[in-house]
C-alpha cells in the first residue's frame, strides 16, 4: 500500500492505473478509522480494482473551531488499518495542498466555491450553518483530484450521502456513488469517530438507536403520525439525559418533513451527549409496507 501526501504524486499514480485499463474506487473519510469506514472499503473493493482512501480532516465543513481541534487525529494507525483492509493508496494531503490560497479566501468567498442544495438546508445543515457547503466543496476537490469511477459514502450520514448524490447529478460527474449500510456496535450505538469522545462507561448514548428502534417498531406495528413517532424517540433520548438538537421524520429522497408515515420514511436524530454532537437515522416501514411503492411521501 502506498500512502501519499501531494497531489501531484497521487495523480501520477492514478494516471498510470488508468492507464492499465484499471477501475478506480474511493472511499472518502476523515481518517480515526473504525469498523464502519472498514466496511465502506469492503463494499466498494469488489466493485473496482484500486481502492483509495481519502484521508482529509476538512476544516471547511465544521463549523466550529474547538469541534475541528479536538477530532481525532490518528493517521499512522489509519494507515495501517488501511493497508489490513486491503486499500491500495491513502492519499493523506495537508491542509495547504487543498487550500493553497490559504482557508481565509474560502471563507471570504475569495476562492472557486460549490454550495449544496435544498436536501442540506434541514436537519444538520440548518444546526450546522455552512457545513454542508464545506463537505460538498472538498467532495468536489476530491472528485476532480481522483477522479474516480465509483465512490462509497455511509448511510450513517444519510443526510450527507443524499447531498452528494445530489452534487453528482448536478454537476454531471460520471462516478457511481455506492451508499453503504450503516455499522452498530453490539450496544446499537452507530459506529463514529466521535464515540472516541465519548466517556467509555456511559450508557447514555445508547438511548439514540433504542429511541429509532422502539420508533421502527412502533411505525411497523401502525403508527404512521410523524409526530407521536417523534414524540416516542424524543422521550426515549431525553429520558436518557441527552439534550436533543433534532429528531425529525422526513421524506426518504429529499428530506423534507412529512406529517404522515405513507409507506416509508427515514426517521433522523441529532443529540449532544456532554459535549459530543451524535447523529443516527433509521427507515420507517408501515404495516403495509410494499417495497414497489414508487412515491412514498406527499
Ligand atoms: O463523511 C466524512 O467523513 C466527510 O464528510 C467527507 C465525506 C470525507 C468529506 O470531508
Amino acid at each position: 500500500m502506498i500512502l501519499s501526501r501531494t497531489i501531484a504524486d497521487v495523480k501520477q499514480i492514478l494516471a498510470a492505473e488508468r492507464r492499465s485499463g484499471k477501475r478506480i474506487g474511493v472511499v472518502p473519510t476523515m481518517g480515526a478509522l473504525h469498523e464502519g469506514h472498514l466496511s465502506l472499503v469492503r463494499v466498494i473493493r469488489p466493485q473496482c480494482d484500486h481502492v483509495v482512501l481519502w484521508l482529509f480532516l476538512n476544516p471547511t465543513q465544521f463549523n466550529s473551531k474547538a469541534d475541528y481541534d479536538k477530532y481525532p487525529r490518528t493517521l499512522e494507525r489509519d494507515a495501517a488499518l488501511a493497508k489490513e483492509a486491503g486499500v491500495d493508496l491513502v492519499f493523506a494531503p495537508s491542509v495547504e495542498e487543498i487550500y493553497p490560497d490559504g482557508l481565509e479566501a474560502y471563507y471570504e468567498k475569495r476562492s472557486v466555491r460549490t454550495y449544496a442544495g435544498a436536501c442540506s438546508w434541514g436537519l444538520c445543515g440548518a444546526k450546522r450553518p455552512g457545513h454542508f457547503d464545506g463537505v460538498v466543496h472538498i467532495v468536489a476537490v476530491l472528485f476532480n483530484i481522483l477522479q474516480p469511477d465509483v465512490a462509497v459514502f455511509g448511510e450513517k450520514d444519510y443526510q450527507q450521502l443524499r447531498v452528494i448524490e445530489q452534487l453528482v447529478r448536478d454537476m454531471h460527474y460520471h462516478i457511481e456513488i455506492i451508499a453503504a449500510p450503516l455499522i452498530r456496535a453490539e450496544s446499537g450505538i452507530a459506529l463514529s469517530s466521535r464515540n472516541e469522545l465519548l466517556q467509555k462507561d456511559s450508557t447514555a448514548p445508547l438511548a439514540l438507536s433504542r429511541a429509532l428502534l422502539s420508533a421502527r417498531d412502533a411505525a411497523e406495528q401502525g403508527e404512521t403520525d410523524a409526530a407521536s413517532i417523534r414524540e416516542l424517540a424524543a422521550g426515549i433520548i431525553r429520558t436518557a439525559g441527552l439534550s436533543i438538537d433534532y429528531v425529525e421524520v422526513t421524506d426518504i429522497h429529499t428530506l423534507a418533513p412529512v406529517a404522515e408515515i405513507r409507506n416509508e420514511a427515514q426517521l433522523l436524530v441529532a443529540a449532544y451527549c456532554g459535549e459530543v454532537r451524535l447523529i443516527d437515522n433509521i427507515r420507517l416501514r408501515t404495516s403495509g409496507y410494499n417495497p414497489s411503492a414508487l412515491k412514498t411521501n406527499g
